[in-house]
């Protein structure tokens, strides 16, 4: 049984999303944890604040559960033509607390979906751009969902089946 992590980025049709994939991955008998990056209400990161949030437990238990996974998906909504606040403020929070930068994501799975109210191109490129960098292995087709554009069984099925190889 293969370990599924799922980042939400948006507590609205992305966190749908999130779950609808968790379904998915479940009837394969896979386990998944969803994680709400909203609901972990971390502090803002900036260089003062990681001085007062050393070994803070919520993102000491984030990183465990990410180091657990066998494969990541993400999805998250696009924000002005890149990746929500919330997404890179916790990317940025446990990259400071690792002991070296990319101990997380590298040469991890990784997955990219979005539901963004126009065509979310902008913030897959943009994680994409992140993730890669961090050392991820990041799936070359992503989930896109939009006003014209609903969700696409098959491609759940393919990015399941793509991060946990
Ligand atoms: C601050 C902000 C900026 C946004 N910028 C974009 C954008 O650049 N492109 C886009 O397609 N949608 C944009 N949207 C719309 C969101 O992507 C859309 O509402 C999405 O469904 C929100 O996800 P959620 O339902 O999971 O919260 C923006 C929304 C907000 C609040």
């Amino acid at each position: 049984m293969a370990k599924l992590l799922i980042l939400a980025a948006s507590t609205g049709k992305n966190l749908k999303l999130a779950m609808d994939i968790l379904s998915a991955a479940e009837l394969h008998g896979h386990e998944v944890d969803v994680m709400d990056l909203c609901a972990l209400d971390l502090p803002m990161y900036t260089p003062e604040s990681e001085k007062q949030h050393l070994g803070n437990e919520e993102i000491q238990s984030s990183m465990k559960r990410i180091l657990h996974c066998d494969g990541m998906i993400v999805c998250a909504p696009e924000y002005n033509g890149s990746t929500p606040p919330v997404l890179t403020n916790f990317i940025a929070w446990v990259s400071v607390q690792s002991s070296n930068f990319r101990l997380l994501f590298n040469k991890r799975n990784v997955g990219l979906a979005s539901v963004s109210g126009g065509g979310g191109h902008h913030v897959i490129m943009s994680m994409r751009m992140q993730f890669s960098y961090v050392g991820s292995n990041v799936l070359g087709r992503s989930i896109v969902v939009n006003k014209s554009k609903s969700l696409n069984p098959e491609a759940v099925e393919e990015m399941i089946a793509g991060v946990l190889k």
